[in-house]
């Protein structure tokens, strides 16, 4: 790897400066006014797959935003690597919360980053992690060193469900024919402790609204009288959980995973410090379900949070009121065995019935997605183990998210490959908030990680001959 490495510090400032114009593309794949932004960040992605040395690159048209593919195969008798990633990111607002506009990025050091932060969204998310693999293929690739073959899969839904790729990769499993999924869209404990993601939770996605009376009422005629829509949803939303912080919906936990004590020990051995979490997040305490430590309520355990709540008057002043509607929307993340399906299912049956006379529910289901777990002993984990052991200098912890990347399952299902979650982010990033950002640390020891994944991969592969 000695000259994708003598490459990679000699080509670190313009690497820069490639992943900066690609932040300022606002690709909110959310938005349609961004439609055409997102386009152009699909066409940035194709050219620096091209100029990393990349053939057959398309861009893929979709029912919705496009899909960028493209491949380097070098030897049909290497295995391949499939990377996936995304180029869209979540929408910016509360936009007056970021301290510089969040398509301007600007290098600042942080606390978890004293060597600077690259800020602006979709730097950790995953634009800067997506590109780190761009970059080291041009290494790789340029230095003569590639030891795999490359098929890159780069899509721009994933912030909103990623249901075309669902389709794509039905339509293209011959195309997509690899050895496993590699995927920089996670974390680390820390940039002195390296770890790799061998979890994720799934996610039922959920909007209910709550109508009482058929107009909003004057509060001092009817108030006392009629169902507010608005208490009444606040009362709904409370029995959602029980004095223990369970979930009350029947049968949610039916087909929930106990962990062995065995295996919590061994998950409670990684590295962490309540005192640390919540300093980080000015809290005095934490919440959660009774009977769980913070990092098993985050990661082995399903969790319920309302993401959104609104109805009647928020304007200036008061205004006396009693409003028609109410609204609310609820994430669900689930963890194996739960069916996303199945859970929103429950969801509706369960929030139908606690509904008062008074009042009509009605719960329209969203996206979802089911969990994901990785092995440990597969080869794909093995290199990214010892890549990860090589360029920090400690063998990384295998550790699971609480976060959701639904395609993950999906890939399993209709490829039959397995995925490897070797992202390089801090929890510390704010991703999905204001003021998010990326280490220069991180993005470049991303770009030195992934061509010893290639490498040890292609060697782990070679010994089952
Ligand atoms: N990259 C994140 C997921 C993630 C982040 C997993 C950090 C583990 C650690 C991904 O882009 C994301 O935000 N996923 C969504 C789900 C999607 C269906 C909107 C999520 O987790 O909310
Ligand atoms: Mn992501
Ligand atoms: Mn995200």
């Amino acid at each position: 790897m000695e000259k994708t490495n003598t490459f990679i510090q000699t080509n670190k400032d313009r690497f820069l400066e490639e992943l900066l114009a690609l932040l300022r593309i606002p690709s909110v794949s959310a938005d349609p006014a961004y439609d055409g932004d997102v386009r152009k960040t699909a066409e940035k992605v194709a050219e620096s797959m091209k100029n990393a040395g990349a053939d057959n690159i398309e861009i893929c048209e979709t029912a919705g935003h496009p899909i960028v593919y493209g491949e380097k195969i070098i030897d049909a008798t290497l295995p391949t690597v499939l990377v996936y990633g995304h180029y869209d990111v979540q929408p910016a607002d509360p936009i007056e919360l970021w301290d510089s506009p969040p398509f301007e990025p600007v290098i600042k050091p942080t606390k978890n980053h004293p060597e600077g932060a690259i800020f602006a969204r979709g730097a950790c998310d995953d634009k800067g992690q997506m590109f780190m693999h761009v970059k080291a293929l041009e290494a790789m690739v340029k230095s003569g060193e590639l030891a795999c073959n490359a098929k890159f899969m780069i899509e721009g839904e994933e912030e909103v469900g990623s249901e075309n790729l669902g389709v794509f990769i039905k339509e293209n499993k011959e195309r997509l024919k690899a050895d496993i999924i590699l995927v920089s869209d996670t974390g680390i404990i820390a940039n002195e402790t390296p770890s790799i993601t061998t979890g994720l939770r799934g996610l039922s996605y959920v909007e209910v609204e709550v109508t009482g009376p058929n107009r909003d009422l004057h509060s001092g005629l009817y108030g006392g009288c009629v169902a507010n829509p608005i208490n009444i949803l606040a009362q709904m939303i409370a029995q959602l959980h029980d004095e223990k912080n369970k979930i009350t919906i029947p049968g949610f936990y039916d087909k929930v995973i106990e962990i062995s004590p065995e295996e919590r020990a061994e998950m409670a051995k990684a590295p962490y410090s309540e005192e640390a979490y919540k300093a980080s997040i000015d809290l005095t305490d934490v919440h959660g379900e009774e009977g769980f430590t913070t990092r098993e309520r985050g990661s082995i355990r399903p969790a319920l949070d309302v993401n959104g709540i609104w109805g009647g008057y928020i304007g200036e002043g008061a205004k006396t009121v009693i409003a028609s509607k109410a609204y609310a929307k609820i994430s669900m993340r689930l963890v194996p065995d739960q069916d996303p399906h199945e859970i929103t299912e429950l969801f509706t049956r369960y929030f139908e019935s606690i509904a008062p006379s008074s009042v009509r529910v009605k719960v329209k289901p969203h996206h979802g997605g089911e969990p994901a777990v990785t092995p440990i002993n597969s080869n794909g984990y093995l290199a990214a183990s010892k890549a990860m052991e090589m360029t920090f200098g400690k063998k990384p912890i295998p550790l699971r998210s609480g976060g959701s990347i639904p395609i993950v399952a999906l890939f399993e299902k209709e490829l039959g490959l397995k995925t490897v979650l070797m992202g390089f982010g801090l929890d510390s990033d704010a991703i999905h908030s204001p003021n998010e950002h990326y280490g220069v640390f991180n993005y470049f020891k991303g770009i030195e990680t992934i061509p010893y994944f290639y490498k040890y991969f292609a060697e782990l592969s070679a010994e089952k001959y």
